[in-house]
């Protein structure tokens, strides 16, 4: 199978590294990362502490490469995948397709532009962090998950699974729009929070406010995946649409569950306390965060359903004021959900 990875940041990094006997070829617009690893090599350190340096061969385009693909890893931010996609098409053999890694979910408006069966949905459980140009890091452990949009298990996801093992677990799921749906709303609520708000997670749910704005979001988005027909699977053993508000906590009528689930988001924010939120990150950074793709999808379906998601529709748009640099990072953007 001929591999090409586009974006080479925390996790196209780490996933060329990890396939690297599968010879990926790397296209990277960035041009200090094309540099960089044309002059020292590809950095990528595990959890475990090793490290290791490999030389993938590297392009700033894909028309460079003068080659056709098998199989492209999607591996930019979700607001690029589209350019990337409609860039890269012509470069397919005539088997070949695309593998979405996103955070969010991209893959509902690329298959209505792409060819049926051009397209398998992933999810990647582990954490990176991309330190310098070419220095990448494996932060956390946690598998990836990947899947036919029909469900079926084919030939080419089990050879994907084979190669992707050598970077961590990899599963198989029949169920890539559940999957895919469970992790954003884990985005939903902790990345999402932690833009608009500049605090670190731990601190973020020191809060009993925030913390029942976390099951009020996560509310919105189990209640749009039951009446869109998505089934929640477990996310790297973590089931988070279980800690979402019930009807009669919205309702502010006595529900005793709440507590239970107050207590074991209070224990995520301890246990995951210094975690910063990669949107924050790009928000300082200048960027535009992947919003659109993970609460704007809640909305979206929402919308589709006929079910009121207010306060993921407030959060869309605090994220996108701060983008167009009309509103500051703050604590206040939190407050101002509460009364939702
Ligand atoms: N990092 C994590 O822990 C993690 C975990 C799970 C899922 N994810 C998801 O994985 C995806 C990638 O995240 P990341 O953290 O790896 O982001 P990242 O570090 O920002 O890397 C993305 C890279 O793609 C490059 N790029 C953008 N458009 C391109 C194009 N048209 N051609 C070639 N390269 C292009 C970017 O270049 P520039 O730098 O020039 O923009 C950047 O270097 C996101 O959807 C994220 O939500 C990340």
């Amino acid at each position: 199978m001929k591999i090409t990875i586009v974006g080479c940041g925390a996790i196209g990094g780490v996933i060329s590294g990890g396939i690297i006997e599968h010879n990926p070829v790397v296209v990277s617009k960035n041009n200090e990362i094309l540099n960089a690893i044309k002059k020292n090599g590809l950095k990528v350190k595990l959890p475990d502490g090793k490290e290791s340096i490999t030389w993938p061969e590297i392009f700033s385009s894909i028309e460079k490469t003068k080659m056709r693909f098998d199989v492209v890893f999607v591996c930019t931010k979700a607001n690029s995948v589209f350019d990337v996609v409609t860039d890269f098409v012509g470069f397919l053999t005539e088997r070949g397709f695309f593998v979405t890694f996103q955070n969010g979910i991209v893959e509902g408006k690329l298959k209505d532009v792409l060819p049926q069966g051009k397209l398998v949905g992933a999810i990647v459980g582990f954490g990176a962090t991309m330190h310098a140009p070419g220095v990448v890091e494996m932060t956390s452990k946690g598998e990836i998950v990947i899947g036919e949009l029909d469900g079926k298990v084919t030939e080419r996801v089990q050879v994907l699974k084979s190669i992707l093992n050598n970077v961590i677990e990899t599963r198989i799921t029949t169920n890539i729009w559940g999957a895919k749906y469970s992790k954003l709303l884990i985005n939903a609520c902790i990345t999402t929070m932690g833009a608009v708000s500049g605090l670190t997670l731990g601190k973020m749910l020191s809060y009993p406010q925030f913390r029942a704005i976390f099951r009020r979001i996560l509310y919105e988005g189990v209640e749009v995946a039951k009446r869109k027909g998505i089934k929640l699977e477990k996310i790297s053993g973590v089931s988070i649409h279980k800690l979402a508000a019930s009807q009669r906590e919205v309702e502010n009528k006595l529900c005793l569950s709440k507590y239970y689930k107050d207590f074991i988001i209070k224990i995520i924010g301890r246990k995951y306390r210094n975690l910063k939120s990669s949107s924050l990150q790009s928000l300082e950074r200048g960027r535009k965060t992947e919003v659109d793709f993970i609460n704007g999808i809640i909305v979206k379906y929402g919308r589709e359903v006929g079910f009121a998601t207010p306060v993921n529709e407030r959060i869309v748009s605090i994220v996108h004021e701060i983008e167009g640099g009309k509103r500051d990072i703050s604590i206040e953007n939190l407050r101002e959900l509460i009364s939702l």
